[in-house]
């Protein structure tokens, strides 16, 4: 394994330390004994020996993440199929002006003309081929947020292709690897195209899908609007850096500011809730509609969970399954954020109408979630620290581990290696920290074994907090880790991972 040595993160590099520590800890006796009468040959020979039953004899903490590397094997795929068919979507990215439901129009940033921008539905094994057309005064490009693309297509400027400038256009083509809620947005200037309207979502069907009453999709934004009316074109103040972002007052779901959804009893729906918010968190409260989580970040959940306890940060996806209850007719179900202390009705389910059959059938699952039992008590491989400091164009710049973008050493990681890596937030703010082109499970939050039967993209840790998470990385190349809040990551939280060898 050439090279295997040299990096930092490598599961191998750790291995001559391991064989050590078991020597010292009493592990196989026999082996100990054999070491020492080599040691007392020479030093070389000792090194020599240890290595070569590395091979041999793994030490426990090796098998156990070979073992975990198998359990996630059986998780999701490595590899997509070869595809079954192609569908094609234009998007053109352009100035508009669209109507509000609260005053007058907005002048926006959209794509076809939409803010939500387009749903993009594909089905599980086909190929998906987008064309950006660029008529924006500005570069841009889009990233497909929680889809594990060829790196190529992963739509981050200076990393995997060049911005697309003004009247130019690209295409993205790549077969999704897993079913399940995504959405894709800009990345260059993030806080300002985003903000200004540009994001939508890309629904990646499932082979079979189930027979829910109905599908609903549900965008999560808040706009800062001016005392004119109009979005507020000041983006990435000081204000916002020195905060949570940007956070809007005007709170919108599919860009109206208190949806109304008809239902009728009876009918099992599945909402697909995605934030695409610069900085706000919402924590959805249901009431009595008492929905079940069935994915987080597009990807199934071990089994469906209660709502309670999850937040949605900029860039999460949450998936529920919800029945209406019967005899419900002439309810008005309030879905309340509670996240700040001042509840927000988001939007209304109202009931009305004859009953309808509820259709049966199982919650759909990840039935072959990995445990990985006993992580928590493996050694760490990677740490990240969150914080900020003085400097910068704006005075205020987030790093990580005390590096700005321009910085920033990207960390290797090996290609089908378990890896731990924590997350140290030592500031008193907010960071939803986003990886590219993986996924990972949390595994400790402060020191505390966590079991959370679901992998993310994107976890959102709280001040002064400290996340614990566990990945197999399996997707090639270059990718990203930030931090969703988009004034964060454009003034320097933003680093990058390398899947390899
Ligand atoms: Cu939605 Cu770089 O992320
Ligand atoms: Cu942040």
């Amino acid at each position: 394994m050439p090279g295997a040595q040299d990096m930092p993160n490598s599961g191998r590099a750790r291995s001559n330390h391991i064989i050590l520590l078991s020597v010292l800890t009493g592990f196989a006796l026999s082996i100990a004994a054999s070491c020492r009468a080599n040691k007392s040959a020479g030093g070389d020979e000792y090194v020599q020996t240890t290595a070569e039953l590395a091979e041999e004899i793994p030490p426990p903490q090796d098998l156990l993440r070979t073992q975990y590397e198998a359990e996630l094997a059986e998780a999701y795929p490595s590899d997509a199929l070869p595809a079954t068919a192609t569908r094609s979507f234009e998007l053109r990215a352009a100035p508009t002006t669209i109507p509000r439901d609260d005053g007058p129009p907005l002048e926006v940033w959209a794509y076809n003309g939409q803010v939500p921008g387009p749903v993009l539905r594909v089905r599980l094994g086909e190929e998906l081929q987008v064309r950006l057309i660029n008529e924006l005064p500005q570069p841009t490009t889009i990233h497909w947020h929680g889809v594990r693309v060829p790196n190529a297509m992963d739509g981050v400027p200076g990393v995997t292709q060049d911005p697309v400038q003004p009247g130019e256009s690209f295409t993205y083509t790549f077969v999704p690897k897993d079913a399940g809620t995504f959405w894709f947005h800009p990345h260059v200037r993030g806080a300002e195209q985003v903000e200004r309207g540009l994001y939508g979502v890309l629904i990646v069907e499932d082979a079979t899908p189930l027979p829910y009453s109905r599908e609903e999709v549900w965008v999560l934004d808040d706009w800062r609007l001016g005392n004119d009316g109009l979005i507020d074109p000041h983006f990435v103040t000081r204000h916002d850096l020195a905060h949570d972002g940007r956070w809007g007052q005007r709170i919108t779901v599919n860009g109206e500011t208190e949806l109304r959804v008809p239902a009728s009893p009876g009918e099992r729906i599945r909402l697909r809730l995605a934030n695409t918010s610069n900085g706000r968190v919402y924590s959805l409260d249901f009431g009595a509609l008492a929905p079940s989580v069935i994915a987080v970040d597009g990807m199934y959940t071990g089994g469906p969970l209660p709502m309670t306890g999850f937040d949605l940060a900029p860039g999460n996806r949450l998936d529920l399954d919800i029945t209406v209850p019967l005899g419900s007719e002439g309810f008005s179900y309030q879905i309340v954020d509670r996240f700040t202390r001042r509840p927000h009705v988001v939007a209304r389910i109202q009931v009305s109408g004859t009953p309808i059959e509820t259709p049966a059938f199982d919650s759909p699952t990840n039935p072959n979630m990995p445990v990985w039992e006993g992580a928590p008590d493996q050694p760490l491989d990677v740490t990240w620290v969150l914080n900020a400091r003085r400097g910068g164009e704006r005075g205020i710049e987030w790093t990580i581990n005390d590096r700005v973008w321009s910085e920033h050493e990207p960390t290797e990681l090996e290609a089908g290696r378990w890896t731990r890596l924590q997350f140290r937030n030592d500031s008193a703010r907010l960071h939803p920290m986003h990886m590219h082109g993986q996924f990972f499970k949390v595994i400790a939050r402060n020191g505390e074994p966590v079991d959370e039967p679901y992998f993310r993209d994107t976890v959102l840790l709280r001040r002064r907090e400290s996340v614990d998470v566990a990945m197999v990385p399996l997707d090639w190349g270059r990718w990203l880790m930030h931090c969703h809040i988009l004034e964060h990551a454009d003034s320097g939280m933003v680093t990058e991972i390398v899947v390899g060898e």
